[in-house]
């Protein structure tokens, strides 16, 4: 028999498919039709009225427009709506569909509605910066070795022998939908249209033992990138996983940060206002027990009360890791668009990053900030970004790197003093990017520093990689050396043998890389690890690439499209489309929505 909640759930579909009906061909036409941020305003209205009806309806009718638009496969369209769409209603319920909030989800949705500016606000510290701040000096000791592993993505479904050229942004599996004979069958240690068999996450690990780090640092994204199929069992199992497959093969400590993928569903942290039990503290329990063992039992505390930021001294150094969980600044996070109330700190964690920057100067020790999304483009808020170049900008003098992963990239990103007057004289940070394990966006690959044991400046740079072109890969994966920072980048800017690479190192690159088209080039090819390269040959291409580098605030990059400029016609520019890494998401869905329009 049928229970009276089961009766009331097919009452409740019914009266759904009722609104649905009637509301389906307007609500088609105003998504269609979402170029600018008025359109994208009133089409909010829109799903604000499905909305306040109910989680049910609203599901229904985003999971029709989803599927009749082609926005994406039916099962893609109906797992994805199902479990962010419940967010993306609350938020709809709590806010004006015409106020900044909106605005800035229209930002999120469809890049329009872009132009706000930065909130003020200004940090507050414990002390001003010291008159006299002590100087960390290189006695020339021999480098210590550490190795920078990111974006694992591990998929611990991938099936040899499964459809590898799917019609879904993730393949290598066996899904409801997929062909009986594979065209491509997937061969045993990856794929580029696919995350990383668990063969070659644990070839890579291997590979970095060999190199005996002192210690590594992981930034983030274990999970792989089936969104629409991922859930919090999931993301437990894989998690975990990770955590004891690192455990088994390294034998020196990692300090790891936390991914938007480290969750579900993906992206979303809730911030604490928001008073939800769907929170992801049951993400930082597990990782506060999973990385203990590495980072203390302390940070290990920190971790879980502070949503997944933490501050661990490396044993036997003068050097503390900071990490922070970047996710309550990203803008496919949709918990932080419900209220109407601006906060400019979400879950009190520049606040954190503050106290334990402060609690470093006053030990004397330096410090490597690490995290997941680097805060210079266009996915973090420039709110955010703001604050946290302020607090960077106070404690300069003791924090000697940064370290984040996300793009999938090899690259960097510089801050300054003063990013009006881009200079060597100017640059005050500098932030490592990437590169990615898993093989969606170039060769998989892991960067290994030489860092000096004094300053905890970075003197080298190298990038180990594995090619998947390679005829032996498949046989078992090779690892070597793919380049050096030092012996390639050192002689074009005339770096000398004790300097480090530090900010002013990397402007200098900058320049040779706007007066020397070859470096350029070099640079372009570099990115992904010489496989998949992504052209580009243009000056405007060119100029977006190098002001990026110069953007450590996400206010200063120059992907941010001029108001009116929607994701359709976006596409067509010279900005690199995968920068932006959220993988099948509601904002991949809305663009495709958006861009079907072009196609009817
Ligand atoms: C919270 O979780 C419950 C139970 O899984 C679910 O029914 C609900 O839709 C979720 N709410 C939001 C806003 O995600
Ligand atoms: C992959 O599938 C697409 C679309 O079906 C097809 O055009 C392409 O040739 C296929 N690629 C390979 C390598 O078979
Ligand atoms: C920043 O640089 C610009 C351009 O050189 C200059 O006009 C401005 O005064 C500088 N700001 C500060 C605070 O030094
Ligand atoms: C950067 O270039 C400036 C101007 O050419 C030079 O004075 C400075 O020494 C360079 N710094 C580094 C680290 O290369
Ligand atoms: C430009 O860069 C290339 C390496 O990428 C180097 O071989 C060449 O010497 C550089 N040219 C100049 C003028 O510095
Ligand atoms: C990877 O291997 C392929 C096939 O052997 C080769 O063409 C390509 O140049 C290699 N890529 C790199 C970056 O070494
Ligand atoms: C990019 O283009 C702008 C506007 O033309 C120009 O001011 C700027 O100097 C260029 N930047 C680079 C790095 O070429």
């Amino acid at each position: 028999m049928w229970s009276p909640r089961t009766i009331l759930s097919i009452l409740l579909l019914l009266l759904s498919a009722l609104v649905t009906c009637t509301s389906l061909d307007a609500l088609k036409s105003a998504v269609q039709n979402a170029d600018d941020c008025q359109s994208c305003l009133s089409l909010l209205g829109m799903l604000q009225s499905i909305a306040l009806t109910g989680d049910d309806p609203f599901i229904v009718a985003f999971t029709n427009l989803c599927i009749q638009l082609g926005a994406a496969d039916p099962d893609v369209c109906t797992g994805l709506v199902a479990r962010e769409g419940p967010i993306f209603a609350h938020d709809l319920r709590q806010i004006s569909s015409t106020g900044e909030t909106a605005q800035k989800l229209c930002d999120a949705l469809m890049g329009v509605c872009v132009n706000h500016p930065v909130n003020p606000f200004t940090v507050t510290f414990p002390k001003p910066p010291p008159a006299h701040p002590k100087r960390f000096q290189s006695r020339g000791r021999r480098p210590i070795r550490v190795a920078h592993l990111s974006d694992s993505h591990v998929d611990r479904l991938y099936t040899v022998g499964a459809e590898s050229n799917c019609t879904k942004s993730i393949c290598c599996r066996d899904f409801d939908d997929s062909p009986e004979i594979p065209t491509v069958p997937a061969q045993p240690n990856g794929n580029s249209r696919c995350d990383s068999p668990i063969s070659l996450a644990d070839s890579m690990l291997e590979e970095v033992e060999r190199l005996s780090p002192r210690f590594s640092i992981f930034t983030g994204d274990v999970v792989e990138h089936t969104t629409w199929l991922v859930d919090e069992a999931e993301v437990k199992t894989d998690l975990k996983a990770f955590n004891d497959e690192m455990a088994a093969k390294l034998s020196a400590p990692i300090f790891p940060s936390l991914g938007n993928h480290d969750t579900a569903p993906v992206n979303a942290f809730a911030r604490r206002t928001s008073k939800t039990t769907n929170d992801s503290q049951w993400v930082f329990d597990i990782q506060s027990a999973g990385w203990e063992q590495w980072i203390n039992p302390t940070a290990a505390l920190e971790l879980r009360h502070h949503s997944g930021s933490y501050s661990s001294k490396v044993p036997g150094l003068g050097l503390r890791i900071v990490a922070v969980n970047t996710q309550f600044w990203y803008k496919q996070n949709f918990w932080l668009y419900d209220s109407d109330v601006f906060q400019p700190d979400p879950n009190g964690l520049i606040a954190f990053l503050v106290n334990a920057l402060q609690a470093a100067e006053d030990a004397g020790d330096r410090v490597w900030i690490i995290g997941h999304i680097p805060l210079g483009k266009e996915d973090t808020m420039v709110d955010q970004s703001n604050y946290f170049d302020q607090v960077l900008q106070r404690y300069k003098n003791t924090v000697a790197g940064m370290f984040f992963g996300h793009s999938h990239h090899d690259e960097f990103e510089i801050a300054y003093s003063n990013y009006s007057a881009q200079t060597a004289e100017n640059a005050v940070g500098i932030a490592f990017i990437g590169p990615a394990l898993t093989p969606t966006s170039g060769n998989p690959a892991f960067k290994i520093y030489d860092v000096d044991p004094d300053t905890f400046e970075v003197m080298d740079a190298s990038v180990f990689f594995t090619n998947i072109s390679d005829p032996n890969f498949q046989i078992r994966p090779t690892w070597s050396l793919y380049y050096s920072a030092r012996d390639t980048y050192g002689p074009l800017v005339g770096l000398s043998a004790v300097e480090s690479l530090s900010p002013a190192f990397w402007h200098n690159l900058t320049e040779v890389f706007v007066a020397n088209e070859t470096a350029f080039q070099m640079y372009n090819t570099f990115i992904s690890r010489g496989g998949a390269v992504s052209p580009c040959n243009d000056a405007q291409c060119k100029n977006t690439t190098i002001c990026d580098l110069r953007a450590f605030r996400s206010e200063n990059n120059c992907d941010t499209p001029s108001e009116g400029i929607s994701l359709r016609r976006r596409n067509e520019g010279s900005i690199r489309e995968d920068d932006v890494c959220e993988g099948t998401g509601l904002a991949k869905i809305f663009s495709a929505m958006v861009g079907s329009a072009l196609q009817d």
